[in-house]
């Protein structure tokens, strides 16, 4: 039965590693509750001069932690290529979520804004970065203030080895994409770069930049205060399950949980849902309640979002929606992503199933410049294989 957890029942924010859906009643809004609640161990034992910046990569080599925002890429590679690069450096924090269903960074900038600081921190001081910026969708109002709060007491208590700043996105899905939030912040249309170079290369400014997924970030605190081998024992991930379950919410799981055990943390039944949206918009439909959920499987796991479909939901209805939302947000910078996915559309307006043709539209989606396109017709391709397995 999962319960609604008192925040104050856990000590380590974020790392409860029991599957209770994570709904603390109110957020950690000051720096001494923080501290009571076991934060700031890191950013204390960095300003005591304990923690060298090769420590903390070799922690994070040695916990496994691999990027949390969809891609899965090992961080401490990242890490360590900004801070070969020449100064001036930066780090810039993702925090553009826009897959639809994911609401995990959300929780986390609103719930706990100071671990979400102390990773940046972390990673900004051990890059050698000049300034830090928090790219923060702009909906997101309420964490945006909690962060600006949070920002100035870390900065008043001397605890901020590098300056902070957060920065408002505008607001578009493509935003999210790295290179096309660097074009914005450079003021310029959210347009994705070509990749390589990659921001560790060239980033803001054309110099070494570590963009980093909020996630991601807020394991930093954890995997130092707990010790890489000990974190990477429970390697957790949060997963934002909505839907026909009873309990929707996010969960945070142990990356390996089946699919159908999650949901049933989630008050699910999986045996009678007709399928599950893994990942979001940019994911797969999928009733494979075997599916040991971590990264490099034969799904993918995107941010994480776990959308559950019951009996009498059309779920062609739903594709549609989708594949709306993609003609949408494409940015038109490059050719075969504004053409697919305005075929895809009329494609999936008239439940077309003709493989042949399916497949002329993954090669030209394939050809896309960024995921965006690229990843457009994942869940049409695989709303024809559930319905193929049925
Ligand atoms: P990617 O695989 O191109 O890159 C992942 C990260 O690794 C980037 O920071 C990239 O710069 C870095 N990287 C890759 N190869 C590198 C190399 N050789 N050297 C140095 N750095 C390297 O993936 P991308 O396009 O950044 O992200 C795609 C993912 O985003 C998808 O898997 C999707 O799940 C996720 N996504 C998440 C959303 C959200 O709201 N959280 C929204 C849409 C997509
Ligand atoms: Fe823009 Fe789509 Fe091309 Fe990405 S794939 S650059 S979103 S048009």
């Amino acid at each position: 039965e999962g319960r609604l957890v008192p925040f104050a029942e856990f000590r380590l924010p974020f790392a409860l590693g029991h599957g209770e859906r994570l709904l603390p009643p109110e957020p950690v809004e000051s720096l001494a509750q923080y501290r009571s609640l076991g934060g700031l161990k890191a950013l204390e034992a960095l300003q005591k001069g304990h923690l060298a910046p090769e420590a903390l990569f070799q922690a994070v080599e040695e916990a496994g932690l691999l990027g949390r925002g969809g891609a899965a890429f090992p961080t401490h590679i990242k890490m360590r290529a900004v801070a070969r690069g020449e100064p001036p450096r930066y780090l810039v924090v993702n925090a553009d979520e826009s897959e639809p269903g994911n609401f995990k960074d959300r929780f986390l900038l609103e719930h706990h804004p100071f671990l979400v600081l102390e990773g940046a921190l972390l990673a900004a001081w051990a890059i050698g970065a000049e300034r830090a910026y928090l790219y923060v969708r702009e909906e997101f109002e309420a964490a945006i203030r909690g962060l600006e709060k949070a920002i100035g007491e870390l900065e008043e208590a001397g605890l901020a080895p590098v300056p902070l700043e957060v920065f408002r996105s505008g607001g578009l899905y493509i935003c999210g994409e790295e290179t096309a939030l660097l074009e914005s912040m450079e003021g310029r249309r959210a347009e994705p770069r070509l990749k390589p170079p990659f921001p560790v290369e060239r980033g803001l400014w054309g110099r070494p930049t570590l963009v980093q997924n909020v996630e991601t970030l807020a394991n930093l605190p954890l995997i130092l205060r707990e010790g890489p081998a000990a974190w990477r024992a429970r390697e957790p991930k949060l997963f934002s399950v909505s839907g026909d379950v009873e309990r929707p919410g996010l969960y945070e799981l142990p990356l390996g949980t089946p699919l159908g055990e999650a949901l049933r943390r989630a008050g699910g039944e999986p045996e009678a849902l007709q399928a599950v949206l893994l990942g979001g918009a940019a994911g797969v439909f999928t009733r494979d309640w075997a599916f040991p959920l971590r990264y490099r499987e034969k799904l993918p796991l995107g941010a994480g979002a776990l959308v559950a479909f019951g009996e009498g939901v059309d779920l062609w209805e739903v594709l549609l929606g989708l594949a709306h939302f993609f003609q949408e947000e494409s940015c038109g910078k490059c050719f075969p992503c504004p053409l697919g996915t305005a075929v895809q559309v009329e494609m999936v307006k008239r439940r077309e199933r003709n493989p042949s043709l399916v497949a002329d539209l993954v090669a030209t989606l394939k050809g896309s410049l960024c995921g965006l396109g690229q990843s457009a017709f994942w869940a049409y391709q695989s709303l024809l294989e559930v319905e193929g397995a049925a």
